[in-house]
């Protein structure tokens, strides 16, 4: 193409074209490396010397003008695809919101998670048993002997007469003495399963069994940790309160409660008047169950622990009926999320 055509045909090209495809075919004609610009620079070489210098800044202008038309052009096509987008992007605004729920911890798992939180800051360790267990670990060893009521058939889930659905988290105990040395110190997470069930029992509930075992353990190290336990649970104010009690597995037994954490001790619904709540068993582990393991009870002492986390997710959150953390309704559930 000579430099007119070139001047002519250009402009009237580029007039034509519309959108992104033509003119991206009208740079390649005109302005790549191989296109008419590119070749008339290369014509240069058939050009007499001393005509070199004007016919190259003639090719030069052409360059810059044809270049010049693109950008216009492409402005010009870029704006209208733009506006084309907006057009078709438009919005209703009246239209029904779409929403995704994001879902929430059950909040057995909240507390199942802070209780672990907090014995974990003191070292202690996880250790998952099974929940189908064998006499030998739910009762015998436990010092829980033949004749305890609480092997009647109206309390445990037996399913031969050896294998049963384990009454509480305890057995983990008797697993770890049984292939840990002391020092112990864990934490034993669990379902469980009693025929129980009313307002504040089910069939199925949760419990978290605690273990020590060392040299000179005593009921202060079990107050101690409590104590620490109660203030992360319930309140930097709480406290807790040793009752005697009894329980196979450990001598002496004692029953905890926490200062009530609604009225901070001076009496109210929640405490019944008294000002203390019950929340757990526990006490130092019987010299029989660490003998049952094999461990020294001349050189070692243990303590234990056993927590309801349904009981605690009750008290905490003021929750009337047990069976509302099993029912799985999502209005319920939504009141948790954090
Ligand atoms: N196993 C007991 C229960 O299910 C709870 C318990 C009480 C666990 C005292 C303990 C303990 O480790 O020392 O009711």
């Amino acid at each position: 193409m000579s430099m007119e055509t070139i001047k002519t045909e250009c402009q009237a090209e580029l007039n034509l074209v519309e959108d992104a495809k033509q003119l991206a075919d009208f740079w390649t004609k005109y302005l790549s490396k191989t296109g008419e610009v590119q070749k008339l620079m290369g014509g240069i070489k058939n050009v007499p010397k001393e005509e070199k210098k004007a016919y190259g800044q003639a090719v030069n202008e052409i360059k810059t003008w044809v270049q010049a038309l693109y950008d216009a052009k492409k402005e010009e096509v870029d704006k209208k695809a733009m506006l084309a987008r907006y057009d078709a992007e438009t919005v209703d605004v009246t239209l029904p919101v779409k929403h995704t729920e994001a879902g929430n911890l059950h909040p057995l798992t909240c507390i199942k998670n802070e209780i672990i939180d907090v014995f974990a800051g003191m070292g202690f360790e996880i250790f998952e048993g099974p929940e189908i267990e064998d006499d030998d670990h739910n009762f015998t060893r436990l010092n829980v002997l033949k004749d305890h009521p609480s092997r009647d058939m109206q309390d445990t889930f037996w399913l031969t007469e050896d294998l049963l659905l384990r009454t509480h988290t305890s057995p983990g105990q008797i697993r770890v003495m049984d292939t840990e040395k002391p020092p112990i110190k864990v934490l034993v997470p669990g379902k469980v399963f009693r025929s129980d069930s009313d307002a504040t029992h089910s069939p199925m509930f949760s419990q978290m069994e605690g273990l020590v075992v060392d040299e000179h353990i005593t009921l202060c190290d079990l107050q101690g940790m409590l104590d620490q336990f109660v203030k992360a649970l319930f309140s930097d104010e709480a406290k807790t309160r040793l009752r005697p009690s009894y329980f196979p597995f450990t001598e002496p037994s004692v029953e905890v409660d926490v200062s009530c954490f609604k009225c901070g001790g001076k009496g109210c619904s929640l405490c019944k008047g008294t000002g203390w709540i019950e929340v757990l068993g526990g006490g130092i582990v019987n010299n029989k169950v660490l003998e049952n393991c094999n461990i020294d009870s001349s050189k070692y002492s243990g303590l234990a622990f056993g927590i309801g986390i349904e009981r605690i997710a009750m008290l905490k959150y003021g929750i009337n009926h047990m069976g509302k953390l099993f029912e799985n309704d999502i209005e319920f559930l939504k009141q948790f999320k954090a």
